[in-house]
């Protein structure tokens, strides 16, 4: 009787839990991270529905954490990566002139406003299906988890009507922290900047002026598509900016480790590092290869899937650099086998990277600042030899270089000299693992596993139907109000006035006492 109870509670309770989320991720890197939260959600006996296109990148359509709901081509995101990818790539090899670099920003702007108008043509479509609508409005989800980057999930949950948790570093509009968190700009650096929180006159000129271009280039490319789609669908009244700022819970894939300090809200709940595990055993070959490396230690390298656009003599300038070194390296390459690779040199297509950091005899890890790499390499106590390419990479791993913990190498300047100066550098000059360490262990002294407070957040909002009390009211405030201009306005008229009352009346008194003198004198 005892046992059946026990299985019967066994069975309910996680049932009694068990949640409905409606997933619109955002396909390529960023759903890397949004699978972990998934698959943390189904393991958790949670019910996770994800709304993917027909010709989606890496989604898949079956998987065992989720079910999927198949709808339109959204235009084709991986093409439109490549190009920018390609075109950035391109501005940093070469130091391009400044009307270049312009054209180039304007052409990145282009591609990035098409993918957004993709987005929102392929919500478009969701809306006015009532079919598929209706579907999904029966099948009675708790919440929207979306990914703000692209702004048509926001768009979808309140169509819903649903709670909307965010898994969020960039909105549409830039980092995250800047649509819902005070941000004064005299000592937060906008991303992109490689500026710090230590900012000079000069920087936090440039800072000022970043903010206003990046301003100017969302009002040119993105503000417009957005405005319209809910104009059309919401009606006048309903403001984008305002749908976004609504949301319940904001999920950052940051925190104060990697970030500078920075004003925060009530509802942005950090889990950097939230995709980090403690590291397996290595799979056989790469054991014994690792085994041997006792003596000197060993490199990790992975620069992701993009170094395949690199040109073939950046390659065989690092072979050369590695072949001279008495460690051994593991180098994840995709591209064609540099001639020269020295025999302390592996080449792989894929390496267990969390793994092969969490191995004691790792030494360094050269990587170019990707999803992931820089919280893993934080996470297991690694320094970094940063190859930043592009989007956000540079400014990520500037961040790093200014906890003492990277070195970076300009991919425009690297040669097998400079490149071999910089790894013995971070080698041989124990800051930057002393320094790594200490980050290291900032980010395992805290209360909660970051992946756990994320999806205990995600299941308070289903618990409770939405997180409005941590929600501030700067959402609903104009401008004006929000920066008390028309209070300070008033005060400002109100002592004047009263200043002019004062005026008046000593004006007033003079005369009187002139006339008074000049009556007795007469
Ligand atoms: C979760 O999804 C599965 C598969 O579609 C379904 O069989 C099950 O009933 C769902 N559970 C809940 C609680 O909705
Ligand atoms: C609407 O959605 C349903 C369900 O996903 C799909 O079967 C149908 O083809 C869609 N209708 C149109 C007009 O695209
Ligand atoms: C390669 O390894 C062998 C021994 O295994 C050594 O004798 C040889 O000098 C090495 N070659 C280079 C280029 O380091
Ligand atoms: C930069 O760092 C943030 C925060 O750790 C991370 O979410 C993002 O994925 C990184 N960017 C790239 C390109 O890896
Ligand atoms: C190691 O690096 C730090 C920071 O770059 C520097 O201040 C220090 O002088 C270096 N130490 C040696 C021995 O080169």
């Amino acid at each position: 009787m005892n046992y059946i109870s026990v299985t019967l509670l066994a069975c309910i309770l996680p049932l009694a839990y068990a949640g409905k989320v409606l997933v619109f991720p955002v396909d390529g890197s960023h759903w890397v991270n949004m699978k972990i939260l998934i698959e943390e959600l189904h393991t958790r006996g949670h019910n996770v529905t994800v709304l993917r296109a027909s010709n989606s990148w890496h989604i898949k359509e079956t998987s065992p954490f989720y079910i999927s709901i198949t709808v339109y081509d959204d235009g084709g995101i991986e093409a439109l990566v490549d190009t920018f990818t390609r075109q950035i790539l391109v501005n940093r090899r070469e130091k391009l002139s400044f009307w270049a670099h312009l054209m180039l920003i304007s052409k990145s702007g282009k591609a990035i406003e098409e993918m957004h108008q993709n987005q929102l043509a392929m919500m478009g479509e969701i809306f006015e299906n009532k079919t598929l609508m209706d579907l999904i409005l029966d099948a009675k989800y708790d919440l929207v988890l979306t990914d703000p980057a692209f702004g048509s999930g926001v768009f979808l949950a309140h169509r819903l009507g649903l709670p909307l948790v965010l898994n969020a570093r960039w909105t549409m509009h830039g980092e995250a922290h800047f649509e819902i968190a005070p941000s004064p700009l005299s000592y937060v650096p906008i991303p992109g900047m490689e500026l710090t929180d230590k900012m000079t006159f000069g920087q936090r000129v440039l800072n000022v002026m970043g903010y206003i271009f990046q301003h100017i280039h969302k009002a040119r490319f993105v503000y417009p598509h957005y405005h319209s789609f809910c104009t059309k669908y919401f009606g006048d009244e309903i403001q984008y900016v305002s749908l976004l700022q609504n949301a319940d819970i904001w999920l950052m894939r940051n925190d104060f480790i990697f970030e500078f300090p920075r004003p925060t809200m009530p509802n942005i709940v950090y889990m950097g590092a939230f995709q980090c595990k403690p590291a397996k055993p290595l799979p056989g070959d790469l054991q014994e290869f690792v085994q041997n490396s006792q003596e000197h230690g060993l490199i990790v390298m992975s620069l992701g899937t993009l170094f395949r656009y690199l040109p073939q003599d950046i390659t065989e300038e690092i072979a050369a650099a590695f072949a001279k070194l008495p460690q051994k390296v593991i180098w994840r390459h995709t591209g064609p086998r540099p001639a020269n690779i020295g025999n302390n040199t592996l080449l792989v297509d894929w390496l267990p990277q969390n793994d092969l950091l969490g191995h004691p005899h790792t030494k360094v890890f050269i990587t170019h600042g990707g999803t992931n790499g820089i919280q893993e390499a934080i996470y297991h106590g690694v320094p970094i030899l940063g190859l930043p390419l592009v989007f956000d990479q540079p400014d990520n791993l500037s961040r790093m270089k200014v906890k003492g913990t990277a070195k970076i190498v300009d991919v425009a300047e690297l040669d097998r000299t400079s490149f071999s100066q910089a790894l013995e550098e971070v080698l041989y000059n124990t800051s930057y693992r002393q320094n790594m360490g200490r980050l290291s262990r900032l980010h395992h002294d805290q209360p909660m596993k970051p992946l756990d407070r994320a999806v205990f957040w995600i299941e308070f909002v289903m618990r409770n139907g939405g997180a409005p009390h941590l929600r501030t009211q700067s959402f609903r405030m104009s401008w004006i109000a929000y920066h008390s201009l028309d209070v300070i306005f008033t005060l400002l008229i109100i002592s004047a006035m009263f200043c002019f009352l004062i005026y008046l009346l000593i004006r007033y008194l003079c005369l009187k006492i002139v006339f008074k003198k000049k009556i007795k004198s007469d």
